[in-house]
Order: structure tokens, then sequence, then C-alpha cells
């Protein structure tokens, strides 16, 4: 294996532990094994950790300390938000509202509800993989108990307008949820900017361990507990914490408050020299997602290239040593074109032979025109051998 020599440019998978993560953390899996819930000395070295490790969540995301509930990771929080509102608020209503282009960890639990008797309305987006408000207001209904929203879209990266769709479920009875899985760390996150009651994230999308996250639950939302057991996490998660997890994401969530602002600036710099560069060497390609950067995640971009497949793309260039993804990481793997583009109008084949690249803190210039000079021969090169590609 010669992963120091990989350049890695697929952090909306996953992103390496930062090493001032995996320091902070080491205490806490080497000497500090004490139970959170114990009442002696080490239990409450454990306990106090977590708590400061709340507030330091909570203070990033605008919330209050009471109001994050620590999980297993973006799957779990999305899970625990969609069946926990389902289930309190069904006596009121049994009608669920999300998009097209939702996360598998979204998607799939709402299938789980609709086989449990709810109703599930997917507003669609429009070619820039964005969701025009205005369709989700005319999706609210008297018996609508839910709304779920994903901020920024994993596979191309469109950001939606959470605050604006926000304002119009005020006006229902129905809670917010926002799968924020992506943004957070990457553009600005705040519970109340956004206005949502609920909001899932995820440890090792931002350089922290993996298999922790968080639940916001705003004070006063009522959501059913997904995991029964202990009383931990003030009986709404039971379950032993995982402190070395919960330590290294807060770590996490501190350096993303430190550079996150000038980290977007140079990864939109980056994606810009990478998009220019490929565009003045390959023909026939084009951008999936939001022309506009501003409306597209900094480091991240999602193209498609006439004629040759993703996975072939893919392959040629791991050979040379360059990790990169077709869509998202879970459904990689299938051959099933990517629904986030086929949801925005891009024909099945097209969507095929669509890369997406999201560069991180590790990516430099350096990188990125490496990359555009390995693309370039692979793209001609598998183009010679298409059965479909004749120009
Ligand atoms: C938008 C989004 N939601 C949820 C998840 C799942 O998070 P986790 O891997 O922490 O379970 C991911 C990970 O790919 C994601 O990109």
């Amino acid at each position: 294996m010669q992963l120091e020599h990989m350049i890695y440019m697929d952090h909306a998978a996953t992103t390496p532990t930062d090493a001032r993560v995996a320091d902070a953390m080491e205490p806490w899996v080497r000497e500090q094994y004490g139970n959170p819930s114990t009442l002696y000395t080490i239990g409450g070295y454990a306990a106090r950790a977590i708590e400061e490790a709340r507030a330091t969540i909570a203070e990033f995301l605008g919330a209050q300390p009471d109001e994050i509930f620590f999980t297993s990771g973006g799957t779990e929080s999305d899970n625990w938000a969609l069946k926990g509102a389902a289930d309190a608020h069904r006596k009121r209503g049994r009608h669920l509202i999300t998009t097209t282009i939702e996360h598998h960890a979204v998607i799939d639990t709402m299938e789980f509800l609709e086989k449990r008797g709810y109703e599930v309305t997917r507003v669609p987006v429009d070619s820039r993989g964005i969701v025009d408000p205005d369709d989700v207001r005319k999706a609210l209904r008297d018996d609508t108990i839910l709304v779920s929203v994903m901020h920024a879209n994993n596979e191309v990266g469109s950001i939606q307008p959470i605050a604006e769709i926000s304002e119009l479920v005020k006006d229902s009875d129905a809670l917010f949820h926002t799968d924020a899985v992506q943004s957070v760390g990457k553009i600005p996150v705040d519970v109340n900017q956004l206005g949502v009651n609920l909001l899932s994230l995820s440890g090792h999308k931002i350089y922290g361990p993996k298999g922790v996250g968080a639940l916001f639950i705003r004070k006063r939302t009522r959501i059913t507990p997904l995991l029964h057991g202990g009383g931990q996490e003030r009986r709404r998660r039971a379950g032993t914490q995982n402190v070395p997890g919960i330590i290294g994401l807060a770590k996490a969530i501190e350096l993303a408050a430190e550079s996150r602002e000038s980290e977007a600036e140079r990864e939109r710099a980056l994606v810009e020299r990478m998009w220019t560069g490929l565009q003045e060497r390959i023909p026939d390609m084009a951008l999936n997602g939001p022309e506009d950067p501003s409306l597209r995640l900094p480091g991240m971009i999602n193209f498609r290239v006439e004629g040759i497949e993703g996975e072939a793309m893919i392959l040629c260039l791991d050979m040379n040593r360059v990790g990169v993804s077709s869509g998202s990481a879970c459904t990689t793997g299938s051959l099933d074109p990517s629904h986030v583009l086929l949801a925005m109008g891009i024909p099945a084949e097209l969507a095929h032979g669509s890369l997406r690249i999201s560069l991180g803190r590790d990516n430099t210039e350096t990188d990125v025109d490496y990359f555009v000079d390995v693309f370039a021969p692979v793209v001609k090169r598998l183009r010679d051998m298409s059965p479909v590609y004749d120009k």
C-alpha cells in the first residue's frame, strides 16, 4: 500500500483524520477509559470532557449545549431525526416531505417509513440540483409533520435554500430537518439562521474520526428515541458514549471553525484552476451542478465526459494514484446511474460518464495540475476505444 503517495481527491466520501484530532483523542483511547455514566473520579473526567465537547459543537452551530446529542454518525442522526419525528407526531399526521437528491440515509429511511404507513412527497430539483422553496410550500399540507431537505448535496455540491424553506415550514406545524453532513465545516452552518428543528452532522467528513456524529434537536422538539437502554444523552440516546470519538469530533469542529473561510477560498480557487485546465484540454465535457460557485460547496466539482464510463475513468486515475468518485461512495460499486444526476435531468448515459472531485485541506495546486495532466490522456485513450464516441 502506497497511500502516502496517493493524490486523494474524494473528501466528500471521507477525509483523512487531522493529526491534531488524533492527538486530542489519544489519551481517551490509551489512558482515560472511564465510563462517563459512573460516579467515581475517572468517570467524571470522561463526563466532563463530553460536556466540553458538547459546548464546543453547540457554539459552532449557534445552538445550546443541551440541544446537541451524540450519535454514531450521519446515518444514525438522519435515521433518528426522521423515524423519531415521524413516530412522535404520528397522531397529528402521516405526511412527510423530502427531495429527490437526498443521501441514502434519508432516502431509504423515507422508504422504510412509507412501508410503515406514512405518505412521502419528494420535491424535484432544477437542472443545477437546487430545490425551489415554492415546491416545498405547495407540498405542505395540514397533516405534514416533517420536512427534510439536505443542506448541501454530496454528489454535485449544490447548496439548498434552507433558510428560505424554513420560513415557509414555520407557518405550518411541521418540523424541519436538514442533513448538514456535507456542509458543516465548509460553509456557514448556524441552526438559527437556517431555522431548523433538527440537523445532522458527521465526524469523518471534517477530518474527524469515523463512527461519530451528532444530531441537533431544538429545545421542545418532540422526537422518539431510536436506541433504548441506558439513560445516556439525557435519556434520549442510549448507549455508552464513544468518548474518544466525541473528543475527536469536537477537535475537528474547533479546527474547522479556525480555518473554514480561508480554506473555502483556497479550495474554490483550486477547483477553478482544475476546471479551466480541464476545459482547455478536453472537449465535450460539461459541469453537473450550479455554474455559480457560490451555490456549490467550495472544494466540489462534478462533471460529465461524453462517450466514456465513470468507472473506467476511476480505474485509470487509480493507476495514476489519484482517488476520485463517480457518485456517492455508498453507491459506487453498483452500476445504477446516480439518482442525483438523473433528478437534475441528466440522461443516464451521461450520468454514467460523470466524475465527482472533492478537494480538501491536503490538496495543492501541484495536485490539481497533476490531475489535469494525467486525466486528459486518460480521456483520449478511453474515447479512442469507445464504441459510442466518434467525434
Ligand atoms: C449528505 C450525507 N448524509 C449522510 C451521510 C452518512 O454519514 P455517515 O457516513 O457518518 O453515516 C453522508 C456520507 O456519505 C452524506 O454525504
